[in-house]
């Protein structure tokens, strides 16, 4: 990894963790254990690639990043929310999660459901009424049909949909490619699209090209997430190494094999750089995401 990116990844992981904390409700505040439970898994961990890509799309597009705390924010709720679902025991049924028992272990499956039922709810509160966000009524809209889109049926709960039900079967590279496109993809081509709906006057091939480039590194993000699972271990990833394998999940090594799989998310990734060909220095940081997702050790 460059230092330009080092530097970028520390502090926006510092400015989001700010901005998270300020947006969730104290401990302190009834009902505290449902609080307690949303701070327990949104606040210290992960990588928030999420909100570093709706920041490198500011970057890209002159946004400053004050104006995007919001937006940042909603799609970690939103991503937060999921993997406190997929980890519960009716689907992957994990415990351990950005190195820290899953929220059904370290609370109750009920509280955990609740907990992500919250966040959910959060991540739309905050595109509707977050100061932060410098956006007409009409583009507040968008944004809301936008994340709405993404994180339901037709985006990350569908895939999810998907996924459970290929447990134990063989699907074709069109079918497996549809369901990482829509469990993981479909947030993390929002969480671009929205920065970019912050532009009220962005050219519609602009917004095509970026929406195209996040396309592609949702898949490859993906991807390389189903290679982690089988070559990484457990300390490293601070979730369950195998897991996929001991849910006989469908994934891009079982299907093309683990040289396969790496062809393909180097694939992904130039086509995510050929998509930011008319953008000058200033995504750059948006270019070395795409590397960084395809090269990352978790
Ligand atoms: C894991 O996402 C779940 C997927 C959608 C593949 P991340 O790898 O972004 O998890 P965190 O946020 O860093 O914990
Ligand atoms: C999860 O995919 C996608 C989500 C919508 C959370 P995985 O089930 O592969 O994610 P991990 O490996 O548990 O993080
Ligand atoms: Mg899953
Ligand atoms: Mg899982
Ligand atoms: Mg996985």
């Amino acid at each position: 990894m460059n230092n330009a990116l080092k530097d970028y990844l520390v502090n926006c992981q510092n400015r989001v963790e700010r901005a998270l904390d300020a947006r969730l409700p104290g401990e302190n505040i009834l009902p505290q254990k449902l609080h307690e439970a949303m701070r327990y898994t949104t606040l210290d961990g992960g990588k928030r690639m999420r909100p570093m890509l709706t920041y490198a799309t500011g970057k890209a597009l002159g946004i400053a990043e004050q104006h995007l705390d919001g937006l940042a924010c909603a799609v970690e709720f939103i991503h937060v929310y999921s993997l406190i679902h997929d980890d519960l025991p009716a689907m992957d049924d994990d415990d351990l999660r950005r190195g820290k028992p899953t929220c059904h272990v370290a609370y109750d499956e009920a509280t955990a459901i609740l907990t992500g039922d919250a966040l959910q709810a959060l991540a739309f509160e905050t595109l509707a009424k977050d100061p932060s966000i410098q956006a007409s009524a009409e583009a507040r809209l968008k944004m809301i049909t936008t994340l709405g889109r993404a994180s339901g049926s037709q985006g990350m709960v569908g895939g999810q949909a998907i996924d459970l039900a290929s447990v134990g079967t063989q699907l074709n590279l069109p079918e497996l490619e549809n369901m990482h496109i829509h469990k993981t993809g479909a947030l993390i081509r929002a969480s671009v699209t929205l920065a970019a709906l912050c532009k009220a006057d962005l050219d519609d091939s602009i917004y095509k090209k970026l929406d195209h480039y996040a396309k592609c590194i949702g898949l490859s993000f993906q991807v390389k997430d189903d290679i982690l699972d089988e070559e990484s271990d457990t300390a490293t990833l601070g979730k369950t190494q195998g897991k996929d394998k001991d849910n006989d999940k469908p994934t891009y090594p079982a299907l093309l094999g683990m040289a396969g799989a790496k062809q393909k998310a180097q694939e992904l990734h130039e086509q995510a750089i050929d998509s930011l060909n008319s953008f000058g220095n200033e995504a750059d940081l948006l270019r070395d995401l795409s590397l960084y997702i395809i090269e990352r050790d978790h």
